[in-house]
């Protein structure tokens, strides 16, 4: 995808993306995380300040290098990504959570490291859930007339198709735009190239054709763009 020029669209506006998998500590040197590499995340802020956004990137555990004048906030944890979103979103006109929050944590974390037994025994992990970042700032707007995007990875199941699941999904959120990856045919974590359908409570907003990140990242500004100017 071609798009020439870059035009300064987000000019004035104050966008903050996180990107990243969480990870939830058992102790000082074991974490349950999953498999996000922030590569989306990262397209979003490089797009945004392309396009004249001033960027807040709330990255949990990315190994990529900072985007150029972006402002970087590291977090491991979801509980310090929900502090550092909230931080960060008052002063947003558009929040997109392309982070992957775990959505479980362990109950309890031990301060030492956990020794394992003679006998051959393994302790059992009790999980409780995470709070539902996306969720709380969609119900909950720190600021008026702001832009909220989520990110759903939906496989569709015997309850309903990928864009059916989806569709609950925004609803059950309240965010303003949904992106929806459909990963039926496998994984795509780490991948260079994504595709999309964005979703808004009208119905499709746009069917993104396979492409780089950050194709598919200019075509969420785009939708955020115009939500904007409504
Ligand atoms: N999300 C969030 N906080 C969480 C979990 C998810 O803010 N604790 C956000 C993600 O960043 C993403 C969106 O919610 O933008 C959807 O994530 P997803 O995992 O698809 O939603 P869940 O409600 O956790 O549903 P599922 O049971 O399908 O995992
Ligand atoms: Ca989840």
């Amino acid at each position: 995808l071609s798009r020439g020029a870059v035009q300064p669209d987000l000019a004035g506006r104050h966008v903050l993306v996180s990107a990243g998998g969480t990870r939830e500590y058992l102790d000082p040197v074991r974490f349950l995380g999953n498999r996000s590499s922030g590569l989306q995340g990262y397209a979003l802020a490089r797009a945004a300040a392309a396009r004249g956004a001033e960027v807040t990137l709330v990255a949990a555990n990315v190994s990529l290098p900072d985007p150029a004048g972006v402002k970087v906030v590291r977090v491991e944890t979801t509980a310090q990504l929900r502090d550092a979103v909230l931080a960060g979103a008052p002063a947003a006109d558009a929040i997109v959570m392309a982070a992957a929050p775990a959505d479980f944590r362990p109950t309890d974390v031990s301060d030492a490291k956990i020794k394992k037994s003679e006998d051959g025994s393994a302790p059992a992990i009790t999980l409780e859930q995470n709070p539902d970042i996306l969720k709380e700032i969609s119900q909950h707007r720190l600021r008026e007339g702001q832009v909220i995007v989520g990110f759903a990875a939906e496989t569709g199941d015997a309850t309903g198709s990928v864009l059916e699941l989806a569709t609950a999904k925004l609803a059950r959120k309240g965010c303003d735009l949904l992106v929806v990856n459909d990963v039926s045919g496998g994984a795509v974590f780490g991948s260079p190239d994504n595709e999309a359908v964005i979703l808004s409570a009208a119905g499709v907003a746009a069917d993104v054709p396979r492409g780089s990140k950050a194709s598919v990242a200019h075509a969420i500004w785009d939708q955020v763009a115009a939500t904007l100017r409504g």
